[in-house]
């Protein structure tokens, strides 16, 4: 199948429009500045590659419920809390291909509109008595804020290995895509084993998809937000790690001292980014993604062939390809 949205929403394409009325609801406020923010965010959605892991797991793993609808909006609505808060965290004034709410609000505002987010999404599991779904989400919510502080952490020492770059994305990304694929199943009243699969079927996705991620930062493609900017924010991410790890003493030194010193101006950051591409850890991070791409495919064979099955495969492969 080729990795289409559009195509691949087909068997959840009713599912996904009643969803996104739904989600609509769930952000609406009394407060007329946090109604004005909310129909701001709401106009300019993503890719909403989240709920659709959560209704085409639900639809693979035994049928979409009503609970579905209520644990795909939970998590986009986390997930767009932590986008709000993440663009504080990273200084960053695009997303989507617009202004981030910090850019045009400040951080004062854009702190308090994420955590009305988180709010609103929590409370629509409580009021519904979803428990076995907050279960599971609080879980990656935890895991989502110790990332991003372990990658906080690393960017002040620079002393970051593979081993803590993964750690870093499965807790900050990998973790909510697990939870999707966990929730899905969960919600279709699927058995233990078959929720625990797709947990890790969708933290297979995750690892890939931010790897993905860390990519176009070192890419020339039109994606919505800012290029470049991981290196700005000393944010060391694989094909940088890998380059180093990989490069002779007096290079690592320079390098280091570029990303600590220089990383503002723009001259040395192409000079970082034309080493890492000099280095093949472009072509290593590739291989990286690749690798969690076969896994997760592999965990999909055993469930008999439907609709479902085949768009979610799409989702994967888009995953990788995705050109945003
Ligand atoms: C961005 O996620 C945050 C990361 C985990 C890298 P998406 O790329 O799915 O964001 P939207 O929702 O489509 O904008
Ligand atoms: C993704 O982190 C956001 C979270 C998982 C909380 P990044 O900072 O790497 O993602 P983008 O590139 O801004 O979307
Ligand atoms: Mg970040
Ligand atoms: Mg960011």
């Amino acid at each position: 199948m080729k990795p289409d949205l559009k195509q691949i929403q087909a068997p959840i394409a009713t599912e996904m429009e009643e969803f996104e009325i739904k989600f609509r609801d769930f952000m609406k406020s009394k407060v007329k500045l946090l109604d004005h923010i909310t129909n701001y965010i709401v106009r300019r959605k993503g890719k909403q590659m989240r709920p659709m892991f959560v209704f085409l797991t639900a639809g693979m793993t035994g049928g979409i419920t009503e609970s579905t609808y209520r644990g795909a909006a939970l998590i986009e609505l986390l997930h767009t809390a932590t986008l709000v808060h993440d663009d504080v965290v990273d200084d960053s004034n695009y997303r989507r291909g617009f202004f981030s709410i910090n850019a045009l609000w400040k951080n004062k505002i854009a702190v308090l509109v994420g955590d009305y987010l988180l709010s609103r999404g929590l409370l629509l599991s409580v009021d519904n008595g979803d428990f076995d779904l907050l279960k599971i989400v609080s879980n990656a919510v935890r895991e989502m804020s110790e990332g991003e502080l372990l990658q906080m952490a690393k960017s002040r020492k620079l002393d970051i290995t593979e081993e803590v770059y993964y750690t870093i994305i499965r807790q900050k990304t990998a973790s909510l895509i697990a939870s999707c694929c966990a929730v899905g199943a969960s919600t279709s009243g699927a058995a233990i084993e078959i929720i625990d699969k797709m947990r890790t079927f969708g933290e297979k996705i995750g690892m890939a998809f931010q790897i993905k991620d860390d990519l176009f930062d070192y890419g020339e493609d039109e994606i919505g937000k800012p290029l470049g900017i991981d290196i700005k924010e000393k944010k060391m991410t694989l094909p940088l790690i890998y380059a180093l790890n990989n490069a002779s003493w007096l290079d690592k030194r320079k390098i280091i001292y570029l990303v600590r010193n220089k990383n503002e101006d723009k001259k040395s950051v192409n000079e970082v980014i034309e080493f890492v591409k000099k280095s093949g850890g472009l072509a290593y991070a590739n291989e990286a993604m690749n690798r969690y791409f076969e896994e997760a495919m592999t965990l999909l064979t055993e469930f008999p062939e439907s609709e479902y099955k085949t768009s979610l495969e799409g989702l994967v492969r888009y995953t990788i390809e995705r050109k945003k």
